[in-house]
């Protein structure tokens, strides 16, 4: 029986944190056995909000390296940088052209970053899930493993896949329809000094999130001055207490105890016992990613030869689905 697709990526803007391993990476690499699965490195993705062209290349390689480092096997998975493969701006054309206008004012986080942006605002933020669901349907995918605050674009993909296979089709499937893949614990890990605000890469203040390179004193840190409450006794899931449900999950996912045990060990606790708990767990989670990371940065050869033929591999089916794309629409192919 052939596997099941998996697509999924993240972008190389800043650090990867614990909301994009806990909600994407992490569940990329307990998964992976089970599909045939294509991460990608969302290079275009990157430059809807103002970005650095002096750093955008080397944090394309970190991310590629990191997801080496957490785990991903080549045995099971490709992967590829986004912008290596020109099928995905061209997919997204072909789809922008039957997406109404509409449907992408309706996105929440172009809404959220929008507003953050003011006048500055790009057709490329608009257009991102666009991109995305070109970024999807490029490779058939089945199941797109992500965090919670990417269920809407999934969902929008869904619904350019249904209008363009019914416009189209002929009463056949040009595109497959994807379905997100989204774990309970983990999809929506709070930020530190909010535990209202989800945890994110364009929060101004670093302190608001644990980043997967961060040394151990940093964690320290970080884990010290972050946002609790006056109350004794954790428990999960006191919508009253958000801090303290986003700390206990964090403390039950790196320590890998079940929620059960965590619940029982701190059911008394203040936080002056539990915050030294998550600390020490988190760095001792972190440790082997962060050393594996070092290990593949120091031969940057070795990345360059899994991207080059992650390239090849992905290139190859997407070039296919993007001439299925184009005859569907009655475009005159070269020969
Ligand atoms: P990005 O780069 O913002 O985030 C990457 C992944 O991390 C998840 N995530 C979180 N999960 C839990 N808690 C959080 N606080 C948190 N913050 C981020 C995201 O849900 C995501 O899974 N548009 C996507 C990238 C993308 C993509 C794709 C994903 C482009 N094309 C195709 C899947 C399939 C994004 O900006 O993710």
């Amino acid at each position: 029986m052939t596997k099941q697709r998996v697509l999924s990526g993240v972008q190389p803007t800043g650090n990867l944190h614990l909301g994009n391993y806990l909600g994407a990476i992490r569940n990329w690499v307990a998964g992976q056995s089970q599909y045939d699965n294509f991460f990608c490195v969302v290079d275009l993705h990157a430059i809807t909000v103002p970005h650095n062209p002096e750093t955008l290349a080397a944090d394309t390689y970190t991310i590629a390296a990191l997801y080496l480092a957490c785990g991903i096997d080549l045995q099971y998975s490709t992967i590829f940088v986004q912008s290596h493969i020109s099928a995905h701006s061209e997919l997204t054309w072909l789809l922008n052209c039957i997406t109404p206008l509409n449907w992408l004012e309706d996105m929440i986080q172009f809404k959220e970053k929008a507003v953050k942006q003011g006048q500055n605002v790009s057709m490329g933020l608009l257009d991102y899930p666009v991109l995305m669901a070109a970024d999807i349907v490029l490779y058939d995918a089945d199941k797109v493993p992500v965090g919670e605050d990417q269920k809407q674009h999934i969902e929008l993909t869904r619904d350019i896949v249904d209008r363009l296979n019914h416009q189209f089709g002929k009463g056949k499937a040009v595109l497959k329809s994807p379905a997100p893949l989204i774990q309970t614990d983990g999809a929506r890990v709070m930020s530190l000094t909010d535990g209202t605000k989800k945890m994110s890469k364009s929060d101004p203040s670093d302190m608001s999130r644990i980043n997967l390179l961060d040394s151990p004193d940093v964690i320290q840190t970080k884990i010290k001055k972050c946002k609790t409450d006056p109350v004794k006794g954790l428990v999960f899931g006191d919508a009253d207490r958000p801090e303290c449900n986003n700390l206990l999950t964090l403390y039950m996912l790196m320590s890998g105890k079940s929620k059960e045990a965590v619940a029982a060990e701190c059911a008394d606790m203040g936080w002056g016992q539990f915050k030294p708990m998550l600390t020490e767990a988190t760095i001792a989670h972190l440790k082997p990613i962060q050393d594996k990371y070092h290990e593949i940065m120091a031969d940057p050869g070795y990345l360059d030869s899994i991207l080059k033929e992650g390239r090849e591999k992905a290139g190859a089916i997407a070039h296919q689905t993007l001439l299925r794309v184009k005859k569907a629409l009655g475009y005159s192919l070269p020969l």
